[in-house]
């Protein structure tokens, strides 16, 4: 077994690290308090190939693996969790998607705009009454022939009004429930698209999360992707792919927090002496470390399955289940270690607090990944 990585990969870490000390540290409080999105960090993540890593290079993307993905999601989730839900999504869900399922023209179409920044996109699956269960779309695509009428509402859609391109889920033969679903390709002009006002929430507050509203837009056969009635295993498909992203998403979370806590405990003096001479701080820190670790193999082993082309369903959900719960723990704990400090914004760990409980809820709830898991095991 070998746990080293590739030259290729050590590079990507590094230029990812990079990027996120020197371009995203700086604004990071401001944009959080003032739910700014990111618009220059975005541009300046196309431009280093950031969002659409394992594209291939035929459509603009870099060609890389999913190894070399989660360790650069790690390295800018540990600074900023907004960035990377943005850069996640982006990947994932909407480029992944695309160049594994769609038609050439799609792919031509959409995919050189999507890695280079010039576009972003969004995933629509979720509604007001189906988040965890998936199957329940309300949103419908009647067949008028050549082309569908989409009529619905989608809600807590990341990239809500910043992406320019939409994957839309949405039922086109309720008789035949999760069969009758098609992914179909939206574009923001169209009209009866409408965007909602921008959800006020708690954590990863520089991401845009907004609900949408469709009322009779026309949609062109050629947008949809797949044959009729995939849409709803290709959501199945991206969303197994996109939670070794939010896997490592959680994973940075935890390590940003773990970080500054090692920093800070080193720094600061209680009873005489640096506050890491206390074995209360040192078996916070021990924790935390291995938790970390352990997160990190697993995100690490979900992503080799994914590029040897095994089945990832279950690490995948195994990753995210145990790193959000890291990143959720650990944050609790940094701010723990950092006392007083740990309540403000200036010292960072409150704002990893608030953006690590996400990563519990989207892309599955942690009892949707048990389910996933369970279901894998017991089959
Ligand atoms: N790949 C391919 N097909 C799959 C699949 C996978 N990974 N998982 C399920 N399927 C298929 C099944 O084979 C089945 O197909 P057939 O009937 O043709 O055999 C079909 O999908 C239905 O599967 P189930 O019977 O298992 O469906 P279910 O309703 O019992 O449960 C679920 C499925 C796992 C609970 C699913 O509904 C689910 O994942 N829910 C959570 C949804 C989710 O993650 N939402 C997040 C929204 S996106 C987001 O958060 C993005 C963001 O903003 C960051």
């Amino acid at each position: 077994m070998d746990f080293q990585l590739t030259e290729e990969q050590l590079a990507v870490q590094a230029a990812a690290r990079d990027f996120a000390q020197n371009e995203l540290w700086a604004g990071v409080i401001e944009r959080d308090e003032h739910q700014k999105f990111p618009t220059e960090q975005i541009k300046k993540m196309g431009e280093l190939g950031f969002l659409g890593m394992m594209v291939s290079p035929e459509y603009g993307g870099g060609g890389m693996d999913t190894v070399s993905y989660v360790l650069a999601m790690e390295e800018i989730s540990k600074v900023d969790a907004s960035c990377s839900v943005i850069m996640s999504v982006n990947n994932s869900l909407v480029c992944w998607g695309l160049e594994k399922y769609g038609t050439e023209e799609q792919k031509q179409k959409y995919l050189p705009r999507l890695t280079s920044g010039e576009i972003i996109g969004a995933f629509c699956l979720s509604e007001p009454e189906a988040g965890s269960d998936a199957t329940m779309q309300r949103t419908t695509a009647e067949d008028m022939g050549d082309h569908y009428l989409l009529n619905g509402t989608k809600n807590w859609i990341t990239n809500g009004s910043s992406a320019s391109v939409y994957l839309v889920i949405a039922q086109t033969n309720p008789e035949l429930k999760h069969r009758g679903i098609n992914a179909l390709i939206v574009e923001k002009d169209a009209p009866g698209f409408v965007v909602g006002p921008k959800e006020n929430k708690l954590g990863i507050r520089g991401s845009d999360t907004h609900s949408l509203m469709f009322t009779d837009v026309k949609v062109p056969k050629e947008n949809r992707i797949g044959e009729d009635g995939f849409g709803f295993k290709f959501a199945m498909q991206v969303l197994a792919g996109g939670r070794i992203g939010i896997a490592a998403q959680a994973l940075g979370i935890a390590s940003g927090a773990y970080e500054l806590s090692l920093k800070y405990s080193k720094e600061r003096k209680s009873f005489g002496v640096p506050i890491s001479q206390h074995q209360a701080i040192q078996f916070k820190l021990a924790d935390m470390a291995t938790n970390i670790d352990a997160a990190r193999l697993l995100c690490l082993q979900a992503a080799h399955d994914k590029d040897a082309h095994q089945d990832y369903a279950k690490s995948g959900a195994m990753a995210k289940l145990f790193s959000s719960k890291v990143a959720m723990d650990t944050a609790v704990e940094a701010v723990q270690v950092h006392g007083g400090y740990g309540f403000v914004k200036e010292f960072h760990v409150e704002r990893m607090m608030r953006d690590a409980k996400i990563t519990q809820i989207y892309e599955g709830t942690s009892e949707i990944q048990k389910i996933v898991i369970s279901r894998e095991i017991l089959k």
